[in-house]
Protein backbone atom coordinates (compact mmCIF):
# COMPACT_ATOMS: atom_id res chain seq x y z
CA UNK A 1 0.00 0.00 0.00
CA UNK A 2 3.17 2.39 0.50
CA UNK A 3 2.92 5.72 -1.50
CA UNK A 4 -0.70 4.41 -3.30
CA UNK A 5 -3.34 6.71 -3.44
CA UNK A 6 -6.70 5.73 -2.94
CA UNK A 7 -9.87 7.80 -3.99
CA UNK A 8 -12.35 6.84 -1.94
CA UNK A 9 -16.54 7.86 -2.44
CA UNK A 10 -18.40 7.60 0.39
CA UNK A 11 -22.15 7.18 -0.03
CA UNK A 12 -25.40 7.40 1.86
CA UNK A 13 -25.50 4.57 4.23
CA UNK A 14 -25.07 3.53 8.43
CA UNK A 15 -21.63 1.82 7.26
CA UNK A 16 -20.10 4.84 6.80
CA UNK A 17 -19.21 5.08 10.04
CA UNK A 18 -16.79 2.46 9.39
CA UNK A 19 -14.96 4.78 7.23
CA UNK A 20 -12.96 6.74 9.52
CA UNK A 21 -10.96 3.13 10.63
CA UNK A 22 -10.64 2.06 7.03
CA UNK A 23 -9.12 5.11 6.30
CA UNK A 24 -6.96 4.88 9.80
CA UNK A 25 -5.63 1.42 8.39
CA UNK A 26 -5.09 2.77 4.55
CA UNK A 27 -2.74 5.48 5.90
CA UNK A 28 -1.26 3.45 8.66
CA UNK A 29 0.21 1.05 5.41
CA UNK A 30 1.56 3.87 3.94
CA UNK A 31 -1.20 4.74 1.69
CA UNK A 32 -2.31 7.95 0.75
CA UNK A 33 -6.63 8.72 1.11
CA UNK A 34 -8.80 11.54 -0.54
CA UNK A 35 -12.61 11.63 0.17
CA UNK A 36 -15.36 12.35 -1.99
CA UNK A 37 -18.48 12.66 0.31
CA UNK A 38 -22.19 12.38 -1.09
CA UNK A 39 -24.53 14.66 0.37
CA UNK A 40 -26.24 11.11 1.88
CA UNK A 41 -22.65 10.29 3.09
CA UNK A 42 -22.57 13.74 5.01
CA UNK A 43 -25.24 12.50 6.84
CA UNK A 44 -23.50 9.45 8.22
CA UNK A 45 -20.14 10.98 8.85
CA UNK A 46 -19.15 14.82 8.54
CA UNK A 47 -16.50 15.59 6.10
CA UNK A 48 -14.26 17.44 8.95
CA UNK A 49 -13.48 14.20 10.29
CA UNK A 50 -12.65 12.22 7.04
CA UNK A 51 -10.31 15.34 6.73
CA UNK A 52 -8.64 15.00 9.40
CA UNK A 53 -8.44 11.51 9.20
CA UNK A 54 -6.76 11.55 5.45
CA UNK A 55 -5.48 15.29 5.74
CA UNK A 56 -6.34 16.35 2.99
CA UNK A 57 -9.56 18.63 1.77
CA UNK A 58 -12.93 16.53 1.20
CA UNK A 59 -14.49 17.37 -1.54
CA UNK A 60 -18.47 17.18 -1.98
CA UNK A 61 -19.47 19.46 -4.47
CA UNK A 62 -19.24 19.17 -7.95
CA UNK A 63 -20.02 22.93 -8.56
CA UNK A 64 -17.94 24.15 -6.30
CA UNK A 65 -15.46 26.92 -8.54
CA UNK A 66 -12.56 26.51 -5.78
CA UNK A 67 -12.36 23.05 -5.81
CA UNK A 68 -13.27 22.99 -9.49
CA UNK A 69 -9.97 25.67 -9.68
CA UNK A 70 -7.50 23.77 -7.22
CA UNK A 71 -8.11 20.29 -8.37
CA UNK A 72 -11.19 19.67 -10.42
CA UNK A 73 -13.65 16.49 -10.78
CA UNK A 74 -11.11 14.99 -13.87
CA UNK A 75 -8.20 15.64 -11.46
CA UNK A 76 -9.51 13.73 -8.52
CA UNK A 77 -9.37 10.04 -10.30
CA UNK A 78 -6.48 11.14 -12.64
CA UNK A 79 -4.25 11.66 -9.33
CA UNK A 80 -5.76 8.40 -7.96
CA UNK A 81 -4.00 4.82 -8.49
CA UNK A 82 -7.50 3.07 -7.68
CA UNK A 83 -11.03 4.41 -6.80
CA UNK A 84 -12.78 2.38 -3.82
CA UNK A 85 -16.48 3.23 -2.93
CA UNK A 86 -17.67 2.37 0.38
CA UNK A 87 -20.30 2.20 1.16
CA UNK A 88 -21.66 2.18 -2.37
CA UNK A 89 -25.56 2.91 -1.69
CA UNK A 90 -28.49 0.90 -4.44
CA UNK A 91 -28.93 4.58 -5.95
CA UNK A 92 -25.37 5.54 -6.50
CA UNK A 93 -24.95 1.74 -8.09
CA UNK A 94 -27.67 2.81 -10.07
CA UNK A 95 -26.91 5.59 -11.07
CA UNK A 96 -23.72 3.94 -11.64
CA UNK A 97 -25.38 2.06 -13.97
CA UNK A 98 -27.49 4.18 -16.03
CA UNK A 99 -24.09 6.06 -17.15
CA UNK A 100 -26.24 9.55 -14.88
CA UNK A 101 -23.45 12.15 -13.44
CA UNK A 102 -25.82 14.79 -11.48
CA UNK A 103 -23.30 15.01 -8.79
CA UNK A 104 -19.24 15.33 -7.79
CA UNK A 105 -19.24 11.21 -7.00
CA UNK A 106 -21.08 10.16 -9.97
CA UNK A 107 -19.18 12.44 -12.37
CA UNK A 108 -15.94 11.21 -11.28
CA UNK A 109 -17.62 7.69 -11.69
CA UNK A 110 -18.41 8.60 -15.34
CA UNK A 111 -15.19 10.23 -15.90
CA UNK A 112 -12.67 7.88 -14.65
CA UNK A 113 -10.63 5.19 -16.26
CA UNK A 114 -9.03 4.12 -13.38
CA UNK A 115 -10.20 0.62 -11.79
CA UNK A 116 -13.48 0.68 -9.43
CA UNK A 117 -13.44 -1.25 -6.30
CA UNK A 118 -17.24 -1.31 -4.69
CA UNK A 119 -18.31 -2.05 -1.37
CA UNK A 120 -22.01 -2.32 -1.36
CA UNK A 121 -24.02 -1.79 2.05
CA UNK A 122 -28.12 -1.32 1.89
CA UNK A 123 -31.15 -3.25 3.59
CA UNK A 124 -31.12 -6.94 2.74
CA UNK A 125 -34.58 -6.70 0.73
CA UNK A 126 -32.66 -3.54 -1.70
CA UNK A 127 -29.58 -5.91 -2.44
CA UNK A 128 -32.08 -8.65 -3.22
CA UNK A 129 -34.49 -6.48 -5.46
CA UNK A 130 -33.92 -7.50 -9.28
CA UNK A 131 -33.32 -3.92 -9.69
CA UNK A 132 -30.00 -3.92 -7.45
CA UNK A 133 -28.81 -7.33 -8.74
CA UNK A 134 -29.53 -5.98 -12.39
CA UNK A 135 -26.81 -3.14 -11.88
CA UNK A 136 -24.52 -5.22 -10.15
CA UNK A 137 -24.59 -7.28 -13.21
CA UNK A 138 -24.26 -4.49 -15.39
CA UNK A 139 -20.77 -3.32 -13.23
CA UNK A 140 -19.40 -6.56 -12.86
CA UNK A 141 -19.59 -6.74 -16.37
CA UNK A 142 -17.88 -3.55 -17.17
CA UNK A 143 -15.00 -4.70 -14.41
CA UNK A 144 -15.94 -2.95 -11.31
CA UNK A 145 -14.59 -4.91 -8.91
CA UNK A 146 -17.31 -6.11 -5.92
CA UNK A 147 -15.97 -6.42 -1.95
CA UNK A 148 -19.15 -7.62 0.46
CA UNK A 149 -21.94 -7.41 1.09
CA UNK A 150 -21.92 -9.87 3.53
CA UNK A 151 -24.76 -11.42 5.84
CA UNK A 152 -25.48 -10.31 9.44
CA UNK A 153 -27.92 -8.17 11.51
CA UNK A 154 -28.37 -4.78 10.06
CA UNK A 155 -29.14 -1.18 11.65
CA UNK A 156 -32.63 -1.83 10.52
CA UNK A 157 -33.33 -4.67 12.55
CA UNK A 158 -33.41 -7.47 9.60
CA UNK A 159 -31.30 -9.78 8.77
CA UNK A 160 -29.59 -10.79 5.93
CA UNK A 161 -27.47 -9.88 3.16
CA UNK A 162 -26.30 -6.13 2.22
CA UNK A 163 -23.85 -5.34 5.15
CA UNK A 164 -20.80 -3.37 4.06
CA UNK A 165 -17.55 -5.76 4.08
CA UNK A 166 -15.69 -4.37 7.42
CA UNK A 167 -12.36 -2.04 6.89
CA UNK A 168 -10.19 -5.31 7.94
CA UNK A 169 -11.87 -6.54 4.42
CA UNK A 170 -11.60 -3.43 2.76
CA UNK A 171 -8.21 -2.45 2.72
CA UNK A 172 -7.20 -6.24 2.35
CA UNK A 173 -9.66 -5.88 -1.38
CA UNK A 174 -7.10 -2.94 -1.96
CA UNK A 175 -4.27 -4.86 -0.58
CA UNK A 176 -5.27 -8.06 -2.89
CA UNK A 177 -5.75 -5.22 -5.94
CA UNK A 178 -1.85 -3.43 -5.34
CA UNK A 179 -0.41 -6.89 -5.33
CA UNK A 180 -1.54 -7.84 -8.63
CA UNK A 181 -0.21 -4.70 -10.17
CA UNK A 182 2.78 -5.27 -11.87
CA UNK A 183 4.05 -1.66 -10.92
CA UNK A 184 6.21 0.50 -13.32
CA UNK A 185 9.88 -0.39 -12.23
CA UNK A 186 9.16 -4.37 -12.26
CA UNK A 187 11.68 -6.10 -13.53
CA UNK A 188 14.27 -3.85 -12.22
CA UNK A 189 16.59 -3.51 -9.22
CA UNK A 190 17.70 -0.60 -6.81
CA UNK A 191 20.19 -0.70 -4.37
CA UNK A 192 19.86 2.04 -2.24
CA UNK A 193 22.06 3.05 1.27
CA UNK A 194 20.45 4.71 4.33
CA UNK A 195 21.57 6.24 7.67
CA UNK A 196 24.52 7.42 9.46
CA UNK A 197 27.89 5.20 9.70
CA UNK A 198 29.56 3.95 12.71
CA UNK A 199 33.54 4.18 12.63
CA UNK A 200 35.13 2.40 14.90
CA UNK A 201 38.10 4.26 17.38
CA UNK A 202 38.14 1.00 19.91
CA UNK A 203 35.72 -1.59 20.64
CA UNK A 204 33.16 0.63 22.40
CA UNK A 205 33.70 3.94 20.86
CA UNK A 206 32.76 5.23 17.77
CA UNK A 207 32.23 8.20 15.48
CA UNK A 208 29.10 9.19 14.08
CA UNK A 209 26.64 11.61 12.95
CA UNK A 210 22.65 12.94 13.51
CA UNK A 211 20.94 10.67 10.12
CA UNK A 212 18.15 8.98 11.09
CA UNK A 213 18.13 6.81 7.95
CA UNK A 214 14.53 7.78 7.75
CA UNK A 215 14.82 9.45 3.96
CA UNK A 216 16.83 6.63 2.87
CA UNK A 217 14.79 3.75 4.00
CA UNK A 218 11.22 5.68 3.06
CA UNK A 219 12.95 5.75 -0.30
CA UNK A 220 13.66 1.97 0.04
CA UNK A 221 10.03 1.51 0.18
CA UNK A 222 8.70 3.40 -2.22
CA UNK A 223 10.90 1.82 -4.97
CA UNK A 224 10.04 -1.70 -3.80
CA UNK A 225 6.15 -0.81 -3.66
CA UNK A 226 6.85 0.38 -7.38
CA UNK A 227 7.47 -3.34 -8.15
CA UNK A 228 11.44 -2.83 -7.84
CA UNK A 229 13.76 -5.80 -6.53
CA UNK A 230 15.22 -3.21 -3.86
CA UNK A 231 18.66 -3.71 -2.01
CA UNK A 232 19.04 -1.46 1.33
CA UNK A 233 22.13 -1.26 2.71
CA UNK A 234 21.36 0.77 6.01
CA UNK A 235 23.97 1.83 8.78
CA UNK A 236 22.74 1.31 12.48
CA UNK A 237 19.28 3.20 12.71
CA UNK A 238 16.17 2.68 15.26
CA UNK A 239 13.90 2.05 11.66
CA UNK A 240 12.08 -1.17 11.14
CA UNK A 241 12.80 -2.72 7.95
CA UNK A 242 10.95 -1.48 5.08
CA UNK A 243 8.56 -4.04 3.44
CA UNK A 244 9.56 -5.79 0.60
CA UNK A 245 12.79 -5.05 0.82
CA UNK A 246 16.22 -7.07 1.07
CA UNK A 247 18.03 -5.51 4.04
CA UNK A 248 21.68 -5.93 4.74
CA UNK A 249 22.87 -3.90 7.78
CA UNK A 250 26.63 -2.62 8.46
CA UNK A 251 28.42 -0.46 10.37
CA UNK A 252 31.31 1.24 8.85
CA UNK A 253 31.29 2.66 5.51
CA UNK A 254 34.57 0.06 4.35
CA UNK A 255 31.32 -2.38 4.85
CA UNK A 256 28.67 -0.19 3.28
CA UNK A 257 30.96 0.06 0.03
CA UNK A 258 31.54 -3.66 -0.19
CA UNK A 259 27.43 -4.69 0.82
CA UNK A 260 26.58 -2.58 -1.85
CA UNK A 261 29.45 -3.96 -4.41
CA UNK A 262 27.76 -7.44 -3.69
CA UNK A 263 24.05 -6.18 -4.75
CA UNK A 264 25.71 -5.35 -7.80
CA UNK A 265 24.56 -5.33 -10.68
CA UNK A 266 21.89 -2.71 -10.67
CA UNK A 267 19.79 -0.11 -12.35
CA UNK A 268 19.62 2.32 -10.20
CA UNK A 269 21.49 3.09 -7.13
CA UNK A 270 20.06 5.82 -4.45
CA UNK A 271 22.68 7.10 -2.22
CA UNK A 272 20.71 8.54 0.82
CA UNK A 273 23.40 7.45 3.59
CA UNK A 274 25.45 10.05 6.12
CA UNK A 275 28.40 8.07 5.24
CA UNK A 276 31.12 9.64 7.29
CA UNK A 277 34.50 11.14 5.48
CA UNK A 278 37.06 9.81 7.47
CA UNK A 279 37.43 6.84 9.98
CA UNK A 280 39.85 6.54 12.42
CA UNK A 281 43.29 5.34 11.30
CA UNK A 282 44.22 3.37 13.73
CA UNK A 283 41.37 2.07 15.64
CA UNK A 284 42.73 0.06 18.69
CA UNK A 285 41.71 -3.51 18.65
CA UNK A 286 42.04 -2.62 23.01
CA UNK A 287 39.55 -0.24 24.78
CA UNK A 288 42.15 2.88 25.07
CA UNK A 289 41.75 3.10 28.84
CA UNK A 290 42.19 6.93 30.41
CA UNK A 291 45.12 6.81 32.48
CA UNK A 292 45.64 9.91 35.38
CA UNK A 293 47.92 12.25 34.02
CA UNK A 294 48.17 10.93 30.15
CA UNK A 295 47.28 13.40 27.17
CA UNK A 296 44.05 13.18 25.20
CA UNK A 297 45.09 11.09 22.50
CA UNK A 298 44.97 12.50 19.29
CA UNK A 299 43.06 10.50 16.55
CA UNK A 300 44.77 10.12 12.93
CA UNK A 301 42.32 10.68 10.85
CA UNK A 302 42.09 8.75 6.85
CA UNK A 303 39.35 9.04 4.23
CA UNK A 304 36.77 6.65 3.98
CA UNK A 305 35.97 5.67 0.47
CA UNK A 306 33.14 7.46 -1.37
CA UNK A 307 30.62 5.03 -2.50
CA UNK A 308 28.50 7.73 -4.56
CA UNK A 309 31.41 8.31 -6.70
CA UNK A 310 32.64 4.47 -6.75
CA UNK A 311 29.29 3.80 -8.31
CA UNK A 312 29.30 6.56 -10.25
CA UNK A 313 32.44 5.35 -12.05
CA UNK A 314 31.28 1.32 -11.89
CA UNK A 315 32.33 0.37 -15.09
CA UNK A 316 30.15 -2.05 -16.55
CA UNK A 317 28.28 -2.42 -13.49
CA UNK A 318 27.82 1.54 -13.19
CA UNK A 319 23.67 1.76 -12.71
CA UNK A 320 21.95 3.14 -15.31
CA UNK A 321 20.71 5.68 -13.19
CA UNK A 322 22.55 7.12 -9.61
CA UNK A 323 20.97 9.87 -7.55
CA UNK A 324 22.92 11.37 -4.78
CA UNK A 325 21.86 13.40 -1.94
CA UNK A 326 23.40 16.55 -0.94
CA UNK A 327 22.84 18.21 2.77
CA UNK A 328 23.62 21.35 2.92
CA UNK A 329 23.50 23.89 5.47
CA UNK A 330 24.28 27.06 3.33
CA UNK A 331 24.72 27.99 0.24
CA UNK A 332 22.68 24.70 -0.81
CA UNK A 333 22.17 24.84 -4.71
CA UNK A 334 25.01 25.71 -5.58
CA UNK A 335 27.23 23.06 -3.36
CA UNK A 336 24.93 20.73 -4.78
CA UNK A 337 25.49 21.51 -8.64
CA UNK A 338 29.02 21.21 -7.78
CA UNK A 339 28.57 17.91 -5.92
CA UNK A 340 26.90 16.44 -8.65
CA UNK A 341 29.66 17.27 -11.43
CA UNK A 342 32.11 16.13 -8.83
CA UNK A 343 30.95 13.09 -7.86
CA UNK A 344 29.96 11.70 -11.24
CA UNK A 345 26.36 11.09 -10.34
CA UNK A 346 23.00 11.82 -12.54
CA UNK A 347 20.80 13.40 -10.04
CA UNK A 348 21.31 15.03 -6.93
CA UNK A 349 18.66 15.68 -4.26
CA UNK A 350 19.97 18.54 -2.50
CA UNK A 351 18.34 19.69 0.91
CA UNK A 352 19.03 22.14 3.39
CA UNK A 353 19.54 20.36 6.84
CA UNK A 354 20.92 23.38 8.65
CA UNK A 355 19.52 22.80 12.37
CA UNK A 356 16.71 25.55 11.78
CA UNK A 357 15.17 23.79 9.42
CA UNK A 358 14.86 20.17 12.20
CA UNK A 359 15.70 18.04 8.70
CA UNK A 360 18.13 15.40 10.97
CA UNK A 361 16.02 12.91 12.86
CA UNK A 362 12.47 15.69 11.63
CA UNK A 363 9.97 13.88 9.26
CA UNK A 364 9.49 16.63 6.81
CA UNK A 365 12.12 17.65 4.08
CA UNK A 366 12.72 20.65 1.43
CA UNK A 367 14.36 19.30 -1.27
CA UNK A 368 15.78 20.55 -5.01
CA UNK A 369 16.01 17.66 -7.55
CA UNK A 370 19.25 18.60 -9.82
CA UNK A 371 19.29 16.63 -13.04
CA UNK A 372 21.32 17.51 -16.57
CA UNK A 373 17.58 19.07 -17.35
CA UNK A 374 18.05 21.61 -14.31
CA UNK A 375 16.44 21.91 -11.05
CA UNK A 376 13.46 21.53 -9.89
CA UNK A 377 12.19 22.60 -6.09
CA UNK A 378 10.24 20.78 -4.42
CA UNK A 379 7.51 21.98 -1.85
CA UNK A 380 8.06 21.36 1.81
CA UNK A 381 6.62 17.89 2.44
CA UNK A 382 7.10 14.08 4.35
CA UNK A 383 9.74 12.21 3.86
CA UNK A 384 7.40 9.63 2.54
CA UNK A 385 6.37 12.25 0.19
CA UNK A 386 9.53 12.91 -1.09
CA UNK A 387 10.25 9.22 -1.85
CA UNK A 388 7.17 8.53 -3.16
CA UNK A 389 7.76 11.54 -5.90
CA UNK A 390 11.60 10.37 -6.53
CA UNK A 391 10.35 6.51 -6.84
CA UNK A 392 7.49 7.93 -9.79
CA UNK A 393 10.20 10.35 -11.31
CA UNK A 394 12.93 7.05 -11.26
CA UNK A 395 9.94 4.99 -12.66
CA UNK A 396 9.23 7.59 -15.60
CA UNK A 397 12.85 8.28 -16.21
CA UNK A 398 13.03 4.51 -17.34
CA UNK A 399 9.81 4.95 -19.22
CA UNK A 400 11.37 7.06 -21.05
CA UNK A 401 14.18 5.97 -21.91
CA UNK A 402 12.76 2.91 -23.27
O1 LIG B 1 30.29 14.56 -0.09
P1 LIG B 1 29.00 14.50 0.61
O2 LIG B 1 29.02 13.59 1.81
O3 LIG B 1 28.36 15.79 0.92
O4 LIG B 1 28.03 13.81 -0.48
C1 LIG B 1 26.78 13.37 -0.17
C2 LIG B 1 26.40 12.24 -1.08
O5 LIG B 1 27.46 11.32 -1.25
C3 LIG B 1 25.26 11.41 -0.48
O6 LIG B 1 24.53 10.87 -1.56
C4 LIG B 1 26.02 10.33 0.28
O7 LIG B 1 25.23 9.17 0.46
C5 LIG B 1 27.19 10.08 -0.66
N1 LIG B 1 28.41 9.66 0.01
C6 LIG B 1 28.85 8.36 -0.16
N2 LIG B 1 30.04 7.97 0.42
C7 LIG B 1 30.76 8.84 1.16
C8 LIG B 1 30.32 10.15 1.34
C9 LIG B 1 29.15 10.52 0.77
O8 LIG B 1 28.18 7.58 -0.83
N3 LIG B 1 31.90 8.43 1.71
Amino acid sequence: MQGKRVLLIVSGGIAAIKIPETIRRIRELGGAVRCVLTRGGEQFVTPLSLSALSEDKVYTDLFSLTDEHEMGHINLSRDADVIMIAPASADLMAKMAAGLAGDLATTVLLATDKPVICAPAMNVRMWEHAATQANVATLKKRGIIFVGPTEGDMACGEFGMGRMAEPADLVAALQTFFAAQPGPLAGRHAVVTSGPTHEPIDPVRYIANRSSGKQGHAIAAALAALGCRTTLVSGPTQLADPAGCDVVRIESARDMLAAVEAALPADIAVCAAAVADWRSADAADKKIKKQAGDDAPALNMVENPDILATLSVAGNKRPALVVGFAAETHDVLDNAHAKRERKGCDWIVANDVSPETGTFAGDDNTVHLITAAGTEDWPRMSKTGVADQLAQRIAQHFEAAE
